[in-house]
């Protein structure tokens, strides 16, 4: 997919306040400061577009930009701050899981994991969780500049065994870095064919 257009639209507070228009959406989430905005920059092509925060926890809100037009690309609050307060860390938030369950037009949510560390444990919770609420999502490990290619395969197969010990599969994967553009075009090419059986699915059930 060529993105030739992007417009930042909105943040808003909360799912009953998002845009009505129907157009397929495509989230990021991930921990905090797991490098979603960088991601979304790099997607775009448009640096400082997503901001990329010096204090983790920065990102609040559903903030929404339209591409080519055609769909929303949606940057999520990150999940799991240290810093802030018990009510709001309260696990990954009422207004994200709100979001995941409720949001009709969302087709698939890319959840970002640091491939330097293990497997987190609000991780795994929240990606379990998606499962239960049957929310569809892909794997998105971040940084992968940061590690040699070897040690990024070892930690990647070392987070889906962990994974596994609750799956009995797992959805897509991809290895990125926003520093290399690694894996842009896998997770474009991704969303250009998961959107247009989206389309399809929409209009059968509009006939
Ligand atoms: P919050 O909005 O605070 O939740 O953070 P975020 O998940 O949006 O992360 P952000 O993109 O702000 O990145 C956090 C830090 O990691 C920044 O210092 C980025 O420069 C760095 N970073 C993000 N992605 C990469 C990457 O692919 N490679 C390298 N080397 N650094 C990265
Ligand atoms: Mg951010």
């Amino acid at each position: 997919m060529n993105i030739k257009d992007v417009e930042f639209i909105a943040s808003f507070p909360k799912v009953s306040a998002c845009p009505v228009d129907g157009k397929p959406e495509f989230a990021f989430i991930g921990r905090s400061n797991v490098g979603k905005s960088s991601l979304i920059n790099m997607l775009c092509n448009r640096k400082g577009m997503a901001k990329v925060s010096v204090t983790p926890g920065k990102t609040q809100l559903l903030n929404y930009f339209l591409i080519n037009q055609t769909w929303y690309l949606v940057d999520l609050p990150g999940y799991g701050y240290a810093r802030l307060s018990k009510e709001k860390k309260a696990g990954f938030g009422k207004m994200i899981k709100n979001y995941l369950t409720q949001r009709d037009t969302l087709v698939v949510a890319f959840v970002l994991i640091d491939v330097r560390h293990e497997l987190q444990k609000i991780d795994k919770e929240f990606i379990d969780w998606l499962g239960e609420n049957s929310v569809p999502f892909c794997l998105v490990y971040t940084k992968a500049d940061k590690l040699g290619k070897n040690q990024v395969q070892s930690n990647v197969m070392s987070i889906r065994k962990e994974l596994l010990k609750s799956w009995n599969d797992l959805p897509d994967q991809f290895i990125t870095s926003s520093e290399t553009k690694t894996g842009r075009e896998e997770i474009l090419s991704c969303i250009s064919t998961t959107m247009a059986s989206f389309s399809e699915a929409s209009s059968v059930k509009n006939l």
